[in-house]
């Protein structure tokens, strides 16, 4: 089966890549950029295409029979992702695996969250087999915070007290790539966490212990997060994490223990730790 990546270039798209290919599954990644294409592993069928660019879409789903479909946090991320959906219907893609976020309900009025809902509604309308994956934040969101972890001692990521069940990347790609290339999936809808939700605090507990030397948690002041972020992104980038940091402060974005077993059960053992995590990044 021949199954189309939009995303493949990304931080979860790239891992899905490699395990389609552990697998012997045919792949095609499309991109937007060329020289993008050029580094992409070996065995991988490369088009280029955007999904701004509808018209550029039915040549590259053509002849697919599947597609994991990522999009990006952009301003026109909803259009992006019904035109994708679209045109996947259109190829007549037979199944289709989107990457969405954990408990999108909860976090409705975030922008990057509500742009999911009416991608998600699409895929479910049209006609296509779908899976959902609902992945809450990645650990390895925290090697844009390595340099001011080692550099300042300190953890900026408002991650709140009440736990945020945050999860490795590789299961992410783990659990796409069981979704495509084994059957029982269709219908399903998944939440890709880690087994401990992790706080601000014990996040940072844990990376002292790693680095032998004190790390401050200082998530705790949305102002100053929001200050340091307006030095690198877009204002409405900005605002949008910061409505996330908020929910996050005040209700958690805690995994149900059920969620946790359905997880081991399609991974076939227990979600990756945190703390193995923080180990690996700090001696790669
Ligand atoms: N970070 C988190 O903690 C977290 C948690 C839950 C859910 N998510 C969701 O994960 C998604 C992002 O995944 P990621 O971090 O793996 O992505 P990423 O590393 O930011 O990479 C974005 C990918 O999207 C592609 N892309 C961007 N614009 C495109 C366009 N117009 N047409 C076609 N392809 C386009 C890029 O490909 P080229 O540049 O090669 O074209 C790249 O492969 C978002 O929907 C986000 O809400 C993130």
């Amino acid at each position: 089966m021949k199954t189309l990546i939009i995303g493949g270039t990304g931080t979860v798209g790239s891992l899905v890549v490699k395990e389609l290919l552990q697998r012997g599954a045919g792949v095609r990644v499309m991109t937007r950029s060329a020289e993008k294409a050029a580094s992409l592993p070996e065995g991988v069928e490369v088009v280029v295409g955007d999904m701004a660019a509808p018209e550029t879409l039915p040549a590259a789903m053509a002849g697919a029979e599947a597609l994991f479909l990522v999009t990006p946090v952009a301003p026109d991320e909803i259009n992006q992702g019904l035109a994708a959906v679209e045109a996947a219907r259109l190829a007549g893609i037979r199944y289709l695996v989107y990457l969405s976020i954990h408990k999108l309900e909860t976090g409705a009025h975030i922008p990057h969250f509500a742009t999911k809902f009416p991608i998600e509604y699409a895929v479910k309308n049209s006609g296509i087999e779908w899976t959902l994956i609902r992945p809450n934040n990645f650990f390895q969101n925290d090697y844009w915070f390595k340099d001011v972890i080692t550099q300042y001692g300190v953890y900026p990521q408002p991650l709140s007290e009440l736990g945020v069940s945050r999860v490795d990347v590789r299961d992410i790609a783990e659990a796409v790539a069981f979704s495509l290339t084994t059957p029982g999936h269709a219908g399903q809808t998944y939440a890709l966490v880690g087994a401990d939700a992790m706080t601000g605090e014990r996040t940072a507990e844990i990376y002292s212990e790693v680095l032998g030397r004190p790390i401050q948690y200082t998530g705790g002041d949305l102002e100053a997060w929001a200050a340091a972020a307006a030095r690198t992104m877009p204002p409405w980038l900005v605002l949008d994490l910061k409505m996330m940091y908020d929910h996050f402060l005040r209700h958690g974005l805690r995994a149900t223990q059920a969620e946790v077993s359905t997880l081991a059960g399609l991974l076939g053992r227990a979600p990756r730790s945190f703390e193995d995590f923080a180990r690996e990044m700090f001696a790669a």
